[in-house]
């Protein structure tokens, strides 16, 4: 077992995991939140390793991360009698940890939960920082808190399952956290195509990143902002691809948001050309150039309503170098057409 921090594991055997974690500690309830996919892919790979328990089923989905299946679930708790002393297991992907872990936070102002991620999103980036909630009147996110699980458990196993779309859209995060890691940990990742890796390896070094990270900075007032690599262009597009004929997955936009937000930095004399052309060159052959139906003002539109933005500046994270990310970049309207214009017309 590799431990990366306190309550962060990672081990190859999520039963096992599991049963381990149950048998050195008691609890009054013990509930298993899953997903309609998460139930039929990977409960049945724990299952055998819990004690007698409750267990409840949301829609698979973003669509289902709103209050309306919070309120499912906090019936559902009500029901089961859980109190302070239960334990909540939330095993499914970034939106059932999110949403999951939000409402065992808030339930009778805070019972302990567990997250089982099982998407490669998840096990790298969201069970990662504390970070819960929903959605809400159309805005992602809009509504949560900050709080970290009892524990977090990761099993590389369960990607098995995960359609291929899914891990490569969770691959991105990982291309992006060795970007901001350094040299050293982005020839690793770049060495490889996608289905070449090790799981077990890169997830252990993603993990550990982010967690280093969001420890020193768990508000994002400063250093944490980083992590926005590649995404305040990767929201905006994503955003944007909702109202158009083709849905992004998070991760494609965020490739495509490494791209771009590194062109930016390259045109702005910060990123040298040999690194841009290794960023563009790898993420391409991975994941092509995703987005590129999308019309520019929608994107900028979007850009221009980002959280991160102060007054009526754009700002971004920005690579001055690998391994060296800047954060708070101001970023024109007209910069992000011009990289755009580039990006679209397969000249880069
Ligand atoms: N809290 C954070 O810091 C943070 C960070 C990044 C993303 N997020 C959130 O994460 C969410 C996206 O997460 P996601 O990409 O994991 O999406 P997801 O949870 O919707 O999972 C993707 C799909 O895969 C299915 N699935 C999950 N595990 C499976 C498995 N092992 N086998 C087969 N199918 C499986 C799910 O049912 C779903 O249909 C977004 O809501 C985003 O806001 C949160
Ligand atoms: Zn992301």
């Amino acid at each position: 077992m590799t431990e990366t921090e306190e309550t962060i594991l990672i081990q190859a055997d999520p039963e096992q995991q599991i049963a381990h974690f149950l048998a050195a500690r008691s609890f009054s309830r013990l509930g298993v939140l899953t997903d309609a996919n998460t139930f039929k892919a990977c409960y049945p790979r724990i299952s055998h390793g819990l004690p007698p328990h409750a267990s409840f089923t949301v829609a698979a989905g973003e669509e289902s991360k709103h209050l309306d299946t919070c309120s499912q679930i906090w019936k559902w708790m009500t029901t089961e009698e859980f109190d302070r002393h239960s334990l909540l297991v939330v095993l499914g992907g970034g939106v059932l940890g999110d949403m999951g872990g939000f409402c065992a936070a808030t339930f009778k102002r805070g019972i302990p939960f567990v997250l089982m991620p099982t998407t490669l999103l998840a096990q790298v980036d969201a069970s990662v920082g504390g970070k819960l909630g929903i959605d809400f009147g159309g805005y992602k996110n809009h509504i949560g808190v900050i709080q970290q699980p009892m524990a977090t458990l990761i099993a590389p196993a369960f990607l098995d399952t995960l359609p291929e779309a899914e891990l490569r859209s969770g691959f991105a995060e990982i291309i992006k956290h060795s970007l901001l890691m350094g040299q050293e940990e982005w020839d690793r990742v770049r060495a490889k195509t996608l289905i070449q890796h090790n799981w077990q390896e890169r997830i252990t070094s993603s993990v550990a990143f982010k967690k280093s990270i969001t420890t020193q900075d768990p508000q994002e007032s400063g250093l944490r902002k980083i992590l926005n690599l590649g995404h305040t262009l990767g929201h905006a597009l994503e955003s944007a691809s909702f109202h158009s004929p083709k849905r992004l997955l998070h991760g494609e936009a965020v490739a495509a948001g490494l791209v771009v937000e590194s062109h930016i930095a390259m045109t702005k004399g910060l990123l040298n050309r040999p690194a841009f052309e290794q960023i563009e060159h790898y993420i391409s052959g991975i994941f092509g150039r995703p987005g590129q139906h999308i019309p520019i003002d929608h994107i900028v539109a979007n850009a221009r309503q980002d959280k991160k933005n102060r007054g009526n500046k754009i700002l971004m994270a920005l690579l001055k170098n690998i391994g060296e990310p800047l954060w708070d970049v101001e970023v024109s309207e007209e910069e992000i057409r011009l990289s755009w214009r580039v990006y679209t017309s397969g000249q880069m």
